[in-house]
């Protein structure tokens, strides 16, 4: 494996040696707030261990610099399991951005709804998860860190203060757990009346690796959901990744509106 080390020195030498204070991953249609981060873009090409990406819609650059006063590390796209057929696929990645500093990750993906009253443009903050898949981004690690505890995986803490600084902006934040499909075919109707039985409120095709590797690593992680569809067999609409991206803009606006305000309360 790279090492993560270097990928940070490397990172360092472009972006500046003060560490870097929290990370966040922009999914489908999110991409927009990478650019608001006052500080260079670094294209994952030139970064040892990061993914290859290559969903449209997905921004490959690390941007590097201060957002509402907080130092920050923007991943303006992430690789799925479904690309590739890796689960560990974000884990050079993550693992750089604690070699930057980091305690803390949050995690934006889109996703569809399991429940009628949160609908398309909604926000999830994620309770909890189930790892619907099975797969695991740990399989293979030697070391007993890789018995990662998952009770409390999304932070008490980190929830509370995004819910804080939803609320303060007003905008209604549901809460929920959200279960790991691996795609790239979304679910049939029946996998999502299945899902809602084993107690999910939101699909979608990311994220959870991600919190297990977060975990792995020691980050506080938390993410939050923007709502593009109904999941399959719960509404007449089409579901696609066309539709996805045309829809993330919905939640997007009060996304970008929650992250800079929970931003500017961790000074
Ligand atoms: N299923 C899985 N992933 C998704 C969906 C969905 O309905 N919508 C956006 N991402």
């Amino acid at each position: 494996m790279t090492d993560p080390q270097k990928t940070a020195a490397l990172i360092r030498a472009r972006a500046g040696d003060e560490p870097v204070r929290l990370g966040l991953i922009l999914g489908s249609g999110l991409g927009h707030l990478a650019h608001a981060v006052d500080g260079p873009a670094i294209p994952y090409a030139d970064l040892p261990g990061f993914p290859h990406v290559g969903v449209s819609g997905h921004n490959p650059h690390l941007h590097i610099g201060l957002l509402e006063g907080v130092r920050i590390a923007v991943f303006g796209a992430r690789e799925h399991y479904y690309e590739n057929g890796n689960p560990a696929a974000m884990r050079g990645a993550l693992a750089t951005l604690k070699a930057l500093g980091a305690e803390r990750l949050i995690l934006t993906n889109a996703a569809g709804s399991l429940r009628p009253d949160i609908p398309p443009g909604d926000l999830m903050l994620l309770s909890d998860h189930i790892n619907y898949n099975g797969l695991n981004p740990l399989i293979g690690e030697k070391t007993d860190a890789r018995f990662v505890p998952m009770t409390d995986a999304h932070s008490p803490g980190l929830r509370a203060a995004l819910r804080a600084a939803a609320a303060a902006e007003g905008i209604a934040l549901k809460e929920g757990v959200y279960a790991w499909y691996s795609g790239p075919s979304f679910e049939t109707p029946a996998e999502i009346r299945l899902l809602k039985t084993l107690g999910a409120d939101a699909v979608g095709m990311s994220t959870v690796p991600e919190v297990i590797l977060a975990r792995f690593l020691g980050l506080e992680v938390a993410a939050i959901s923007t709502v593009t569809n109904m999941a399959a067999g719960m509404s007449d609409e089409r579901i696609s990744h066309e539709h996805t991206k045309a829809m993330a803009p919905l939640g997007a606006a009060k996304l970008e509106r929650i992250l800079r305000r929970f931003l500017s309360t961790q000074g």
